[in-house]
């Protein structure tokens, strides 16, 4: 199993606070909101008789959309105290079924259980070995494929971001002990995907403009 710091920093005091302190400016609503409508466009297209796995659940910041769908889903975290968070909005929701605490990179469920596997704000916090360790899981649970959120950079974010003066990355990259593999550019993970049998079927940016964080949808070969 890989070690890090997004494995155990969700935990109490935090945990209790994450939803506030993600609507607690102007552009973190903005980005809550916009994640919250490029996911409404990718559900749409899908079939309302699927079975999803929100995973990291977190606080269940999108269980009201995938209800309102009418699909059935789980929640999955390996911290029990993000799970707690999501309990209340899980109790609202008609097609809700259930939550698991575990560790993404070894899920305790059988091969092809889910249509597809949700997995919001996670993948920019793992180092490389755990980015593929997770998507050959998620590929394993899932019957067609994976709705994921990653920092996904293309020339023009990169020059946008350069003159911007941003820094690479944030705590993550600092803290990690081993190398993120996110942000990378497209086609490096258009070349992880073929060798994980995974193809990108549909990519939407969350915001404009610097536009490298991503919401895909990678379907099964
Ligand atoms: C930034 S939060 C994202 C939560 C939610 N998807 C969202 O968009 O609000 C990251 C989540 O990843 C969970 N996490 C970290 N490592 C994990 C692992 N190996 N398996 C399952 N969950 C993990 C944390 O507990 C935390 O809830």
């Amino acid at each position: 199993m890989s070690e890090y710091k997004a494995k155990v920093y969700y935990r109490a005091q935090v945990a209790q606070d994450y939803d506030a302190v993600r609507n607690h400016s102007t552009y973190r609503r903005y980005k809550w909101h916009r994640e919250y409508q490029v996911l409404d466009k990718i559900l749409e297209q899908l079939p309302s008789d699927l079975r999803l796995l929100d995973i990291p659940c977190g606080t269940g910041r999108f269980f009201p959309l995938i209800d309102e769908k009418s699909m059935k889903f789980m929640g999955a975290d390996i911290s029990q105290d993000m799970i707690t968070q999501a309990s209340s909005r899980a109790s609202s929701c008609r097609n809700f079924e259930g939550f698991t605490q575990a560790d993404a990179e070894n899920l305790p469920f059988e091969d092809n259980k889910f249509d597809f596997i949700l997995s919001m704000r996670f993948f920019h916090h793992l180092p490389a070995d755990a980015v593929l360790k997770i998507l050959r899981e998620f590929r394993r649970v899932s019957k067609h494929g994976i709705i994921m959120e990653a920092p996904i950079t293309q020339p023009i974010s990169r020059i946008l971001m350069a003159l911007a003066g941003a820094k690479r990355m944030s705590w993550d990259a600092e803290n990690e002990l081993k190398c993120p593999l996110f942000p990378i550019n497209k086609r490096e993970f258009l070349r992880i995907l073929r060798s994980l049998n995974l193809e990108l079927a549909v990519c939407y940016s969350v915001t404009w403009f610097w536009g490298q964080n991503k919401i895909c949808v990678l379907r099964k070969l």
